[in-house]
């Protein structure tokens, strides 16, 4: 049986943080075995914030590598940059005339970075329509995301369901896939808010590059709450912070929050930092080494966006071409 298509992407901005890798790289990684995966690198995306040549560069590498780092196989699926193939750009132009001016202007996250950005730009207010061109092109299936990405997959949705009622069944209707252990890790200062690597309190994150040392003092400074006698106990409602931890040191040594309770039950809570600080520094230094394996042959990195690209292309065609004949443009 043909395997079903997954398709995701990433950001090469800043540095990657422990919510990417939880809430999609871990993932990413997982569906390998059962999926045809295609991921690309959403360079497109991060222009709708002023990018420095020789950093996007670097930017774009880094995170190809990190992705390798965490598992991704490139003779298994394919990895590519989203500007490589214009068929995105192309396609996006299509689903911005069957989209609606106010649907966008409902989306959450538009909201919050017109509110937060001095430069808002018209790619900010496209960038869900340019997301859904990025899925609808593959024909995918599953769209493994953090939950901050579930509006844009649902109008990916809504727009897919809207271009078929017109022209018959162009586009699959994809489905999200959540990491339901790490949906939505938080920021350490303040737990009730995603972390996020455009965060400016570098605190308030754990970057995959975090050394050992700062590791141990973003964790010693992690919020937890003043319960006394203390509880390790998963109630995102009342005890956000810990909670929050319990996700991570899951998400890391695989243990359920379950198992991870009855082990600190009657602990305190820096017993139980401290087994969070030994577990991460362990598993990002792991990371870390195979990352820098990978991105000191940038040779085989450009072999493999150079392959990524010509192996999407091909796919991407096949939708482009159907789209192109039912709306009348292939004379
Ligand atoms: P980006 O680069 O912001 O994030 C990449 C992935 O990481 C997830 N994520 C998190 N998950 C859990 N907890 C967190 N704190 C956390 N922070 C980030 C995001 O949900 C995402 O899955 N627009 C997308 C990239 C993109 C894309 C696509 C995704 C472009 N085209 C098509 C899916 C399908 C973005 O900016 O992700």
């Amino acid at each position: 049986m043909k395997k079903k298509i997954v398709f995701s992407g990433i950001q090469p901005t800043g540095l990657l943080t422990l919510g990417n890798y939880i809430g999609a790289l871990k993932q990413w990684k997982k569906l390998q075995k059962k999926y045809f995966c295609i991921y690309c690198i959403a360079d497109l995306h991060s222009l709708t914030i002023h990018q420095k040549k020789n950093i996007l560069n670097k930017n774009i590498l880094d995170v190809l590598a990190m992705c390798l780092a965490c598992g991704i196989n490139p003779e298994k699926s394919i990895i590519f940059i989203q500007s490589h193939v214009p068929q995105h750009s192309q396609l996006n132009w299509i689903l911005n005339c069957f989209t609606n001016f106010g649907e966008i202007k409902r989306m959450t996250q538009f909201k919050e970075k017109i509110f937060l950005n001095k430069n808002i730009n018209v790619g900010l207010f496209n960038y869900p329509i340019l997301m859904a061109a990025d899925i609808l092109l593959y024909q995918t299936n599953k769209v493994p995301v953090g939950k901050d990405q579930i509006q844009h997959i649902e109008l990916a949705r809504d727009i897919a369901y809207r271009f078929n009622k017109i022209y018959g069944n162009i586009f699959t209707i994809p489905e999200k896939i959540l990491n339901y252990n790490g949906s939505c890790i938080m920021s350490l200062i303040n737990p009730n808010k995603k972390m996020s690597k455009s965060d400016t309190n570098n605190n308030n994150i754990i970057s995959l590059f975090d050394n050992d040392s700062i590791i141990k003092q973003k964790i010693k400074n992690a919020v937890t709450d003043s319960n006394y006698p203390p509880i390790i106990k998963y109630d995102f409602k009342n005890k956000p912070g810990i909670s929050n931890l319990l996700v991570i040191l899951s998400n890391i040594t695989e243990f359920s929050i379950e198992k991870l309770e009855k082990d600190f039950q009657n602990k305190n809570y820096n017993s139980f930092k401290e087994s969070i600080v030994i577990n991460l520094c362990l598993f990002l230094n792991k990371l870390r080494k195979k990352y820098f394996f990978y991105r000191k042959n940038e040779k085989y990195l450009k072999s493999i966006i150079t392959n990524g690209a010509e192996k999407a292309k091909k796919y991407a065609n096949i939708t482009l071409k159907k789209v192109y004949n039912v709306i009348g443009l292939d004379i």
